[in-house]
């Protein structure tokens, strides 16, 4: 199974620019011609206010409040690089219930 790279796309996350996100994570992926990383869309992770959010799996990092300019050290953190701890702001019981959501294969 690939890597994913979880991207919210729903009304709050993508009020704060997502969707940009998104695209441009796909091309930061590309461009490291990371072959076993995805970046995927997501429903909603139940951070809302937190967004936009982004979720790496089976890495279980959860990156809070993205910027573009944050985008260069998660593709850095998908190859293989630190993890970004300062976008790792979601409290750590809603972080569980979402990890054990994904560990069921529910995307
Ligand atoms: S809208 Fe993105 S976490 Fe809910």
């Amino acid at each position: 199974m690939k890597r994913l790279c979880l991207v919210c796309q729903n009304v709050d996350c993508k009020s704060r620019g997502s969707e940009q996100l998104m695209k441009e994570l796909a091309k930061l992926v590309a461009e490291r011609a990371l072959t076993d990383v995805e970046v995927r869309p997501y429903i909603c992770f139940g951070a809302c206010q937190d967004g936009p959010n982004i979720v790496l799996y089976p890495e279980k990092s959860w990156y809070a409040g993205v910027k573009t300019e944050d985008l260069k050290d998660i593709a850095d953190r998908l190859a293989g690089g630190p993890d970004v701890k300062r976008l790792d702001k979601i409290d750590s019981s809603l972080k569980e219930l979402i990890y054990q959501l994904l560990d069921t294969g529910v995307f």
